[in-house]
């Protein structure tokens, strides 16, 4: 591998969030999501959209039609099966792109379109024809591509070569390729095939990013992607990973703004309710925090001694963290006290950092909380906070016959803010009316309740943790025997210091 061809410069960015993300169990995005997510992919510069598959239902060719009204940068695609209907659906939708695809191996021919092969290559000719005369792009995909005969497979390719396709895709449909089989498939195909090629790869073994990165390094010229790596089964090769890694370590250029990586795929986050897991590469909450004291020593002197170093959190819109734990250092406590503009001295700071450890040590995750109150109980009291929201009064209305309402006055900003709003419960409702009237992009990430005592009195622990897009993040605690209060607690606390950091920050690098 990487032995003879030079890798391309440049390569383009198909993402199939929309269509394939869109194949992901359990997820189906309304209309307005769509845009809002077509509008986010444009900001992020991918080169193409697809956008849908509009001849699977009326409000999909309408949604599709739709966003290539937007007069977006990105290039509009839809997908169609090698039936005439599907591509005027596409038309329909005015896209820019005809993605036709057939599958091309015996297996999936045999289970689902029982044709014979010749008839799949007159027709596919035929289509792309049909296509091409429509005056729109076509980019042909031979589904299953890796598991099809490799000589029917370059036969189709040719065949729509001849009738004028502008870009092939090899498919690895059901993620059964290797790096090293992708690089081979690649050579071949551009041996013998003209048209720039395209890859789309599945993550069932987890090599979904790799082999797409091996399809470039043998001459691939486009991607197909999706944020999140999101997609059929387990997925497709994901976004940021590709493109950071085509980047930074192989120095093959994109037009996308690296900066936005982070904010799309928090967006797709919330929007597809799939949670990015902590240690998901360039997006996770992990990708750039550090516990250990000796990581944090050496991340606050230079922060290449260990991260990658050719890739940073700012140019992924991402911020880098410090995690308290037992493995804590005096070096990441000073730091993260100072986030907070609370400079204490050695003595005061070995203590601090101490009692994190041994509570640690017993399993006790140690939260923005518990850090000042740790503070206080060893410093004296701390310097008043400034509060970015305060609480005048609200009440809240539940019972078996009512939907659950919240009704709060509060001061935000230094503005008096009155807002109502209904939940699932009583706690969501006027968590809802809080995230409303706080006019801020800050979001509940993580909501936690414990019952510390037995009993109908039981003391209630909310634990809370917000965080914005720009990867700001904090986690509060709050015990009290009444769990509304005690969630209202929690989250004006956590919404109060996110803010203070956010103000403190300026432009510190940890
Ligand atoms: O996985 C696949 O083969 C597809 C095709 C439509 C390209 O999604
Ligand atoms: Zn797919």
């Amino acid at each position: 591998m990487e032995k003879n061809i030079k890798p391309p410069e440049q390569v383009k960015i198909f993402d199939t969030t929309l269509r394939d993300g869109e194949q992901t169990p359990g997820v189906s995005f309304s209309e307005n999501v769509k845009i809002k997510i077509a509008r986010q992919l444009d900001k992020l510069g991918v080169d193409i959209i697809e956008a849908g598959f509009p001849s699977s239902t009326e409000e999909e060719r309408n949604t599709v039609r739709k966003i290539s009204s937007l007069g977006l940068n990105s290039e509009i695609c839809g997908l169609a099966r090698i039936i005439k209907g599907d591509i005027d659906a596409c038309i329909d939708a005015d896209v820019d792109i005809v993605h036709l695809f057939v599958s091309t191996s015996d297996v999936q021919i045999k289970s689902t379109i029982k044709k014979d092969k010749d008839e799949i290559l007159k027709i596919s000719q035929d289509l792309v024809e049909y296509v091409k005369d429509h005056g729109i792009k076509c980019l042909f995909s031979a589904m299953d591509a890796t598991r099809t005969d490799k000589d029917y497979l370059i036969e189709i390719y040719k065949t729509v070569e001849d009738v004028g396709v502008d870009i092939i895709n090899v498919p690895d449909t059901v993620g059964i390729s290797t790096p090293f089989k992708m690089y081979d498939l690649i050579l071949e195909i551009s041996s013998k095939i003209k048209v720039p090629i395209d890859v789309h790869c599945h993550n069932d073994f987890g090599l979904a990013i790799g082999n797409t990165i091996a399809a470039v390094l043998a001459g691939a010229k486009e991607v197909q992607v999706t944020i999140n790596g999101i997609g059929e089964r387990a997925g497709n090769a994901s976004a940021a990973e590709v493109i950071m890694a085509l980047h930074a370590i192989y120095g093959i250029k994109t037009n996308i703004k690296t900066k936005y990586l982070f904010e799309t795929s928090k967006m797709v986050e919330s929007f597809t309710g799939i949670k990015i897991p902590p240690n998901y590469p360039i997006v996770g909450n992990n990708a750039f925090s550090h516990e250990s004291g000796i990581h944090a020593q050496g991340i606050i002197e230079d922060s290449r001694s260990f991260e990658p170093g050719i890739i940073s959190p700012e140019m992924v819109g991402h911020r880098r963290r410090l995690v308290l734990g037992k493995h804590t250092g005096r070096h990441t406590v000073k730091k993260m006290l100072e986030e907070y503009g609370l400079y204490v001295d050695d003595n005061a700071l070995k203590e601090i950092t101490n009692i994190i450890k041994t509570l640690s040590e017993k399993g006790k995750k140690i939260n923005d909380t518990e850090l000042l109150a740790i503070t206080e109980s060893v410093i004296g009291s701390l310097p008043k906070e400034e509060q970015y929201i305060k609480i005048d009064e609200f009440s809240v209305m539940t019972g078996n016959k009512i939907t659950p309402t919240a009704v709060l006055k509060a001061v935000v900003n230094n503005k008096i803010k009155i807002g109502a709003n209904f939940g699932v419960g009583p706690v969501d409702a006027i968590l809802k009316v809080i995230q409303e009237i706080i006019e801020s992009n800050i979001r509940l990430k993580n909501f936690k309740i414990n019952a510390i005592t037995g009993g109908s009195d039981a003391l209630a622990e909310v634990t809370i943790e917000v965080e914005d897009e720009r990867g700001y993040n904090v986690t509060t605690t709050s015990a009290r025997e009444d769990i509304v209060m005690a969630s209202v607690d929690a989250y004006i606390s956590a919404i109060n210091h996110l803010m203070i950091k956010r103000k403190i920050d300026k432009n510190s690098n940890i």
